[in-house]
């Protein structure tokens, strides 16, 4: 697919031919483990890289192939590889491009399973991690180490939305021969397109917007050849954390859409910011979206569009939220994001419960903080069921 179309063609069209058996437009899901050989002498040169071919659907798989054909496509980049969750993907990453005796930085606001896997996973393999608050780029350069190698983050950060300067990021990783790495679940490549601003690798949970319908757990990391293959060889084959066929099938599936979704998550999203913001009982919304987010200049800047997610505070607290959380019924009590269904959680005793009241804390991850994923469903009744629910506060 030429690169020259625009994304919502590519969207349709990326990484898909009529299958040259049959014809069949929308491509056929290969749900097997081998895939046969004619002859002994095949089956060598296969293993050997002598000859094109698939082997074992661990190594390769002509329906997953399609998958990271065109998430490469979408986020603009060479080659990506399919994993069996957002978590596998991360790890797949880190595990990929460290080793014991290495230091790596993060920006301190991340997913609560990142934080686990930075603060109890990592460090077991003789790796080094620290934090730093991006929101300052120059923070970066003052905690890099001899033995850095690379810098990871997200933007906009899970849960408070904190916006990282991905070009500032850039700059500063080259000079200081850092590897830079950001999670772009909260975005899709719809929003925004991290390697075209010079960061290296993207890793989504393709669980959320990627999918967009709730009913797959998976993952993908997207980069240039060199990083991909390296990462897929060194670790990624051995470790085994692939995605399904079934699984890949069905984001192939859901991507033909994500333009739409995308438009109509952003649009629901800034009506449902903008209603809570000039509501009495609502503290502080976080929405990028919104003038009064400290960093709506650099978000419009850096993004096509401000999301589906957001998260606020309620004047009464941790209880008025847990109030509003039991009284609302479109907007479904649940964790995750980007389906078509509006959700609604509450990160300090949920998504973010791994990590400590400390380290929540410096992440600005108040305990009264509510989060949604704000849905595609008529904006209208999501603000209907909302005014309703606070009524009962
Ligand atoms: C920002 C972010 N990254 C990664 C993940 C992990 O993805 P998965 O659940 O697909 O492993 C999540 C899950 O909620 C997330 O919100």
């Amino acid at each position: 697919m030429k690169k020259k179309h625009k994304f919502a063609t590519l969207a349709v069209h990326a990484g898909q031919e009529p299958c040259l058996l049959t014809g069949a437009l929308v491509p056929p899901l290969y749900q097997t483990a081998s895939f046969a050989f004619e002859s002994a002498n095949q089956g060598a040169a296969r293993f050997a890289g002598e000859e094109k071919g698939y082997i074992y659907s661990r190594l390769g798989n002509p329906t997953i192939n399609a998958l990271e054909e065109k998430v490469a496509i979408l986020e603009g980049g060479e080659s990506a590889l399919a994993t069996a969750s957002g978590m596998a993907a991360i790890s797949t990453v880190l595990f990929g491009l460290l080793k014991k005796g290495d230091h790596m930085l993060a920006d301190n606001t991340l997913y609560g399973c990142t934080l686990s896997l930075l603060n109890h996973v990592i460090p077991k393999y003789g790796i080094e991690v620290s934090y730093v608050d991006a929101s300052d780029p120059d923070n970066i350069s003052g905690a890099v180490r001899e033995n850095t190698k690379l810098f990871y983050f997200e933007s906009p950060a899970n849960p408070t939305m904190k916006i990282v300067d991905m070009h500032a990021v850039a700059q500063i990783a080259r000079s200081n021969k850092l590897i830079t790495i950001i999670d772009g679940s909260f975005t899709s490549p719809y929003l925004q397109r991290p390697l075209e601003q010079g960061i290296d690798l993207v890793v989504h949970s393709a669980t959320k917007y990627i999918c967009g319908h709730g009913d797959v757990i998976g993952g993908i990391i997207v980069g240039n050849k060199k990083n991909i293959g390296d990462i897929k060889s060194g670790v990624f084959t051995d470790i085994g954390g692939i995605m399904s066929p079934f699984d890949a099938w069905l984001l192939l599936r859901g991507l033909k859409t994500l333009p739409l979704r995308m438009e109509k998550h952003c649009s629901n999203a800034m009506k449902v910011a903008q209603y809570l913001e000039a509501h009495p009982k609502v503290n502080e919304v976080y929405y990028p979206g919104l003038s009064s987010f400290p960093q709506h200049e650099l978000a419009k800047k850096q993004m096509d569009g401000f999301g589906g997610m957001l998260s606020f505070e309620m004047k009464g607290g941790i209880q008025a939220g847990e109030r509003l959380i039991n009284n609302v019924g479109l907007f479904r009590v649940a964790v995750s994001l980007g389906e078509a269904d509006s959700l609604i959680q509450h990160p300090a005793t949920m998504t973010h419960s791994f990590v400590s009241g400390e380290e929540r804390m410096k992440a600005g991850i108040s305990d009264g903080l509510v989060r949604m994923s704000v849905g595609i469903e008529d904006a209208e009744d999501l603000l209907a069921d909302l005014e309703q629910a606070l009524m009962k506060i």
